[in-house]
This record gives C-alpha cells, structure tokens and sequence, in this order.
C-alpha cells in the first residue's frame, strides 16, 4: 500500500473512531457481488436518489463534519486538545449525558474515560449493558481549562450539536449525568434532590436525573441512590433487574 493512500486510511480510520466506531466490516465490490450500485435511479444516474436520510450512523457523521475544527466558543482558545463528540451505539435505546470533557477525554477524544469514566462504566455493567450498547455524550465538546464548570456562553453555543445528536439516535431514555447536564437539558434551576427519582419530558424523550459520577467518588454512600435510578431506568427499558439488586 502506498504511503499516501495508507495515511488517508489512518485519518479515516481516526475520524469514525471520533465517532465512536471501531468496528470496520469489508463491503463486497460490485464484481464480487454482481449487483447494481445502490442508490442510482434507475431513471438515470442524474436522478441519484435524495430520499431524506434517516440513518443515524450518517446523521452523527453529518453533525461531526458541521462541528469541524470548532472555535465557536472561547474554549477553542483554552487549551483544548480536541473535540469530544460522543461515543456508542447510534441505535441506543439509552443516552448518558455529563457535564464537560476532563484532561483524559481531551487526551483521549472520547467521554467518559477517566475516573469518573470507569464508574459509569461499571454502572452501565450494573444495568446489564456494555458501553457499546449506549450512547455517552456530554453538554459541551471541548475541555474547560482547570475542569472549571462550563460557562453558559459555552452550554448555549455548543448545545445545539448535543441536541441534533439526541435528535438522530432517537434513545428511549435520556439519562443527565449530574445537575448542569440536568439544568441545561431541562432549562430548570433546582437542586438534585429535586430532579432524581422521577422522570422528565425532554422534547418527547423521557428523562431522569441522576449523580455524576465524579460526585459519587467523592461521596461513595450516594451510590445506593444512584442505583435506584438507575433501575427506574431498567424497569422503563424493560431491561431484568436482579433479584437481590431490588428493593
Ligand atoms: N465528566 C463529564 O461530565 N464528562 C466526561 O466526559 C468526563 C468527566
């Protein structure tokens, strides 16, 4: 392979990881095949098809390329490294949304890898659900300095994606990471004990509320709480909780 060809494969291959997909499958070619080119009208290629497209895999692909090398926002000028667009399956039935990407998801380009990335992935475990089956995104896309909160400015310049995001993979359940990611969804000013433990309406996708994990290391006894919203979660999705995990 040469050496030209090889680097486009290597920037590709990054770019759909940006987007959470690692696993790559050979299409057949049409000689393998011996099939027509999809999607070419049979009326002549100049009718090429233009039926909206629906697929959340290319949807997620079109927000990305939008998104671009972003410097919407002050954060562009800040030290971050890269964008953090999100990661999981675009069919997922759940949504996990945080807060803001820390040192290690800036380092990374995905969210939720750090510490508190860990946790949510046990969480997830907890529920009988791998990281691959949901989708994680967080409010905004790019690492504030200092892991300070993010500033409205930023939550209202960068929330537009998220929601376009929401819009294409389409969850059953919504679940925000915490009480910025709660407040900037659900445009409310209440405290945590006010959101958990019932659902929300977001743009007719059902929402719950709970603890950012990074709030669970450092005050572990809210785990219990967690996990019960966490099966308020599962009994919605229809997913089995374990027998000694009910309560
Ligand atoms: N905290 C968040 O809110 N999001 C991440 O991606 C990592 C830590």
């Amino acid at each position: 392979m040469d050496s030209q060809l090889k680097r486009a494969l290597t920037d590709r291959i990054r770019y759909y990881n940006e987007l959470g997909i690692y696993d790559f499958y050979r299409r057949q070619t049409k000689l393998e095949s011996e099939v027509p080119v999809p999607f070419v009208n049979v009326a002549g290629p100049e009718t090429i098809d233009t039926a909206p497209n629906n697929d959340p895999f290319q949807l997620l692909r079109s927000i990305r390329e939008d998104i671009g090398d972003c410097t919407r926002c002050k954060l562009h000028l800040q030290g971050r490294k890269q964008i953090v667009f999100g990661v999981g399956n675009p069919n997922a039935d759940l949504m996990f949304i945080g807060e803001a990407p820390g040192a290690d998801e800036d380092t990374q380009g995905e969210p939720f890898v750090g510490r508190s990335g860990q946790l949510l992935t046990n969480m997830i475990k907890a529920m009988g659900l791998t990281r691959e089956d949901v989708y994680i995104a967080n409010i905004i896309k790019c690492r504030p300095p200092g892991n300070r909160a993010p500033d409205r400015d930023e939550c209202e310049t960068c929330s537009p994606f998220l929601m376009r995001q929401i819009e294409a993979i389409k969850p059953k359940v919504l679940v925000a990471l915490g009480a910025v990611a709660a407040k900037t969804l659900l445009a409310v000013s209440a405290s945590m004990m006010e959101l958990r433990g019932r659902w929300f309406d977001f743009r007719g996708t059902k929402l719950a509320v709970t603890y950012h994990p990074a709030f669970l290391l450092r005050d572990p006894r809210q785990k219990k709480e967690t996990w019960k919203d966490l099966q308020m979660v599962m009994k919605e999705l229809g997913i089995p909780i374990p027998a000694k995990a009910e309560e």
